[in-house]
């Protein structure tokens, strides 16, 4: 792989030695991949978590003196303090993991946005840039939809990326590798966001690895229904990137899409393979402990949702509400009176974290709702139903479903 004269002087720990480290494990990645050279990126996103690994890495490079060199945002966590006040049982040594990774996140100058939608707001790419952009939704939202050029990073490869400010050259920085593979014929009726959820857990099962086109999509979707297909299909398979013509940026037709080959593979959707999938994510009825909302975390149309269902109502005593979202929609919510509402109905609002942080583990032998398959997917209760909201906000109020 060719490196530039400043490279080789980082590598051979001329500079600070989380820079050094950062760098090897990029080299390593390049080399790999068999990637030419490094080219440079104009942001990152790295998927932190309160977790070993994740601390591992951030510590690495903080206490070697690395800094972010180019925007740099950060995924869900947990904020501390506002857990323990809420449970007392999360263990001492994991929150203590969760502070480190905060903190460590801070010393290298990451954006604290601790959300998995910075795309939206605190790290927004543009058309065409060169980006790394670790997290489920974030790396496919990035490369159809915004039209910006990255891989399915890892939390550190997207964290080293973000302190060198490069990346290597593979993968999906290559024109050629965003081709198509596989013909999606959506004959489905896509109603709301949670059919574009339920779009998204099938095409990831049935493509698996790979850059699926979907035609006979017969509306522009929304925002928050390709954050749901993103996240999800990225969740049950690795879909990293994807097509829409007529709706995502990069190609206007399938013969675009294809780069004029012939799709190697078709698969149709239609009612039934949606109903199938929510079927499959049923895995109990009856009384409920808690409702899980905002995986991915909600935006602020979704918060408004929540707000507009529960206004003048109660949620039953016994039944625990969570909105899961970001500090900056947070700020715009409180000032709208939404998270009044929602707390004036028992629900809170929750900012910083995430289903996937060992804070929620007061709820490991709980029965919970959510929205979301991908919150179920992590199994981190004892059941989950998977409902529209609407369902779930129903069930909050009377603490039970069907
Ligand atoms: Fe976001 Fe966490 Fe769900 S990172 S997509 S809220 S598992």
């Amino acid at each position: 792989m060719y490196l530039t004269k400043l490279e080789e002087r980082i590598l051979r720990g001329e500079f600070a030695e989380g820079t050094q480290r950062a760098l090897e494990l990029l080299v390593a990645i390049g080399e790999a991949y068999d990637a030419e050279r490094m080219i440079p990126i104009a942001r990152a996103h790295a998927a932190s978590s309160g977790q070993e690994g994740d601390l591992y890495f951030v510590e690495l490079l903080a206490n070697g003196g690395a800094f972010c060199k180019v925007p740099t945002s950060t995924n869900p966590v947990y904020d501390v303090t506002y857990f323990h006040r809420k449970f007392d049982s999360i263990p001492k040594d994991e929150a203590e993991v969760a502070r480190r990774v905060m903190e460590a996140y801070k010393r290298v100058g990451a954006i604290l946005s601790w959300s998995c939608l910075p795309y939206l707001t605190e790290n927004i790419p543009l058309f065409g840039e060169t980006v790394a952009f670790s997290e489920s939704s974030a790396t496919p939202y990035v490369n159809s939809v915004i039209g910006a050029r990255t891989n399915r990073e890892a939390a550190q490869s997207a964290l080293a990326a973000g302190v060198i400010g490069k990346t290597p050259k593979y993968g999906l920085h290559i024109r050629e590798n965003r081709k198509g593979t596989c013909l999606l014929n959506v004959e489905a009726a896509l109603k709301d966001e949670f059919d574009y959820t339920l779009l998204g857990y099938y095409v990831g099962q049935q493509v698996g690895y790979g850059i699926p086109v979907l035609a006979g999509i017969a509306r522009q979707p929304t925002t928050e229904e390709l954050i749901n297909f993103c996240a999800m299909s990225n969740t049950t398979g690795a879909i990293s990137m994807f097509y829409m013509p007529g709706f995502t940026v990069e190609a206007a037709t399938l013969e675009e899409a294809f780069q004029g080959d012939v799709p190697k593979e078709r698969i149709t959707v239609t009612n039934q393979e949606l109903s199938q999938a929510h079927e499959e994510l049923q895995t109990t009825s009856g009384e409920i402990d808690f409702v899980m909302l905002g995986c991915p975390h909600y935006t602020l149309k979704q918060v408004e949702q929540v707000a507009r269902l529960l206004k003048g109502k109660k949620i039953r005593k016994d039944v625990s509400f969570w909105v899961c979202t970001s500090a900056t929609t947070k700020v715009l919510a409180e000032r709208m009176g939404y998270v009044n509402i929602i707390e004036k109905a028992g629900g809170h609002v929750v900012v910083d974290t995430c289903i996937d942080e060992p804070c929620w583990t007061a709820y490991k032998n709980k029965v919970g709702m959510t929205d979301s398959p991908k919150c179920a997917y992590y199994r981190r209760f004892k059941d989950v139903i998977v409902a529209r909201l609407p369902d779930c906000v129903e069930a909050a109020i009377k603490g039970k479903w069907g």
